[in-house]
């Protein structure tokens, strides 16, 4: 029996490679930028699996110069550059990564809610230009981070351990989402429920924590930000379009929030040139980036690919029904 033929659109890690080359003949990008998308369309033609990373728009156009593809693996757990209804209509499979990056995003998100907070951004720079006279009293004073409120916007399961971790600051935590989260989960992690208006009038730091949906593309536009205290900061670890970032910027400019520290942007890897001022700290969405974690996520996708084709169900599944409806 020849092995399904699969392209992966990046080298992945080693441990995935393992995985992936025991059950299928697979061809990797190997270049260090991300594959043009013409190179991908290409490659995928004689496909019957794809293991992509978020940067590859999975829909209509790369479903239809794919019509052999049975499975797209996303090396991440946010799946909005997969279009589901075009991969279901087809019967192509869609799967995602979950349970692996919590911790390590919220690690991440963590860094750069102090990052702000304290000005190291500012800080390193000054240490680094050979321009340091020395300790002052109010040189780069920043905001405490201890006992103050932190707001939670999503609180699945990074959104939780966001705030797992704001209990050794003796923050108080408030969320809100769409649905209450059980009582158990609350009362170990101290978080009280607010409506959205609410949560942004008591928060110090609102820690965005949100899938990208409909529902939640520019979420955070004037209005939020007008709804902020002048002292509090905004943390965006989910995706860039949950943000109007010029919005966020006109926000900034006219000190209705004092800070924001990003990770994600509406149109990456351009970054609104309003946002490179010194209370923003910016980073290259990096938040799941521990190589162990990255390691997790390329094997969990190849697995979902190899689960595919032995005729079992893909653990990460996002679109079960193509496989229920054959
Ligand atoms: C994801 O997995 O969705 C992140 O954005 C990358 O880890």
């Amino acid at each position: 029996m020849p092995k399904p033929r699969v392209y992966a659109t990046h080298q992945l890690f080693e441990e995935a490679r393992a995985v992936l080359d025991a059950a299928c003949e697979v061809e990797y990008w190997t270049g260090e930028e991300r594959p043009p998308r013409e190179e991908v369309l290409r490659r995928v033609k004689d496909k019957e699996g794809l293991v992509c990373l978020l940067t590859e728009k999975v829909n209509d156009e790369l479903l239809r110069a794919a019509p052999k593809l049975r499975i797209a693996a996303n090396v991440a757990v946010g799946f909005d550059n997969i279009d589901l209804d075009a991969c279901t209509k087809r019967g192509v499979v869609a799967s995602n990564t979950p349970g692996v990056l919590d911790e390590t995003t919220a690690d991440f998100a963590w860094t750069l809610l102090m990052a702000v907070a304290r000005r190291l951004g500012e800080g390193e720079q000054l240490a680094r230009s050979g321009n340091w006279k020395g300790w002052n009293l109010d040189q780069l004073c920043g905001a405490d981070i201890w006992g103050k409120t932190l707001g939670i916007v999503g609180f699945g399961r990074i959104g939780r351990a966001m705030a797992r971790r704001a209990l050794g600051f003796q923050m108080k935590v408030i969320y809100t989402d769409a649905v209450m989260a059980p009582a158990d989960v609350t009362e170990s992690l101290k978080a009280e429920y607010r409506d959205m208006n609410s949560l942004l009038a008591e928060s110090d730091f609102v820690s965005l924590h949100t899938p990208l949906t409909p529902e939640t593309r520019s979420l955070f536009d004037a209005s939020k930000f007008y709804r902020m205290k002048p002292t509090a900061f905004l943390i965006n670890t989910a995706r860039g379009p949950v943000v109007d970032e010029a919005a966020l910027v006109a926000a900034l400019e006219a000190k209705k929030i004092a800070g924001a520290a990003l990770d994600v942007y509406e149109n990456e890897p351009f970054i609104h040139p309003g946002l490179k001022r010194p209370n923003v700290v910016l980073a290259p969405h990096l938040a799941s980036a521990s190589l162990a974690t990255r390691t997790r996520m390329a094997v969990i996708a190849a697995n979902n690919v190899v689960a595919l084709f032995k005729g079992q169900m893909p653990p990460n599944m996002l679109n079960a029904s193509v496989l229920k409806k054959s």
